[in-house]
């Protein structure tokens, strides 16, 4: 069974609050750690799990019943969790979790092709249903759609020169595998570039992975939708792993705890101010402790940030 450290899963549970009875989500079951937390904690209530990966609803659903019986997982994009639950008969929920991004054993497992540390197909497909693959992008998609996603969501400082590599290789031969993206984009990095901390491919890859898998339109549909289904006094918590994904969270999170415009006041009494729906639960993001960061090292880019419905 794969390993996977949670990130920050005190600050998480804290910040949710958990009711014996209540209702919960948790959008990223991955290896299960933050499920059986919130699952341990709720004797009287329900737990709702997402994931898109079948290999982690395989391992999970075990670790699971190990803690109690009142789960279900749903085998579905958390883009569509408020329409799913709600075909399930699930009105309101008192509270909502995610954990983004990859799991370690995702990670760790070559043949998932997510990276560049091994050689194997380029895949990097969540969901091993679906049917775009790093490959297809890599060897279909134009000079510029490859710049773009490379600009966009790797910022790589190189990502034109990558781009313009890649269309150059694919016309002698296709591109197949992790390890001959990694040695490509090794050849168009100057030696200083290469020395830098970090892996050269780490940006490239994240930008095929955010790619492969829509992760921030995934985002983007569930920060739209969650209000509808959480009650009043309920919370949200979200943990990123990027910065774009955190600019994300953070201008919902803002727009639904800040009325803009209230602070100056215009001629209106303090009681006829519109109110924001939310309350900030985290002014700042909380980033993970000393202790954590020793343990692993995963959490480094994390942030969690939380928010809370108010009671009409
Ligand atoms: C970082 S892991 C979660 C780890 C989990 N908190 C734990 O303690 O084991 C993220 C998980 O989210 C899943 N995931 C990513 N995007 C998703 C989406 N749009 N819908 C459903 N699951 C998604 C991935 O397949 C992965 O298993």
């Amino acid at each position: 069974m794969g390993f996977h450290y949670s990130v920050m899963l005190t600050e998480t549970i804290s910040l949710l609050d958990l009711k014996e009875n209540g209702i919960y989500v948790d959008l990223t079951l991955g290896r299960g750690g933050t499920s059986s937390a919130i699952l341990s904690r709720i004797p009287c209530g329900h737990l709702y799990s997402f994931d898109l990966d079948e290999e982690a609803i395989m391992e999970s659903r075990e670790r699971l019943a190990s803690v109690g019986t009142n789960f279900t997982i749903l085998h579905a994009n958390f883009r569509d969790f408020v329409s799913r639950l709600k075909e399930i008969g699930v009105k309101e929920v008192d509270g909502i979790t995610a954990d983004l991004g990859v799991s370690s054993p995702q990670f760790d497992e070559a043949e998932r092709g997510f990276s560049y540390r091994e050689d194997a197909p380029l895949d990097m497909r969540m969901n091993q249903e679906s049917s775009v693959t790093a490959e297809q992008i890599v060897n279909q998609y134009s000079y510029e759609q490859l710049r773009d996603v490379f600009e966009k969501y790797g910022e790589d400082p190189y990502s034109k020169a990558i781009a313009l590599a890649i269309v150059k290789e694919r016309e002698k031969k296709p591109i197949l595998t992790t390890g001959e993206l990694v040695d490509l984009i090794k050849r168009v990095k100057p030696a200083k570039e290469r020395m830098k901390k970090g892996h050269p491919a780490k940006q490239i890859f994240q930008a095929l992975r955010i790619e492969v898998n829509q992760e921030m339109d995934n985002l983007a549909q569930m920060l739209d939708s969650f209000d509808s289904i959480l009650k009043p006094g309920g919370r949200i918590a979200i943990l990123t792993f990027q910065s774009l994904e955190d600019r994300m969270v953070k201008d919902k999170f803002r727009s639904l705890t800040v009325v803009e415009g209230s602070r100056e006041g215009p001629d209106l009494l303090p009681e006829e101010l519109p109110e924001a729906p939310y309350l900030a639960l985290t002014r700042k993001p909380i980033v993970a402790s000393e202790k954590e960061l020793s343990e692993n090292h995963r959490s480094k880019s994390a942030k969690l940030r939380a928010i809370q419905k108010k009671q009409k």
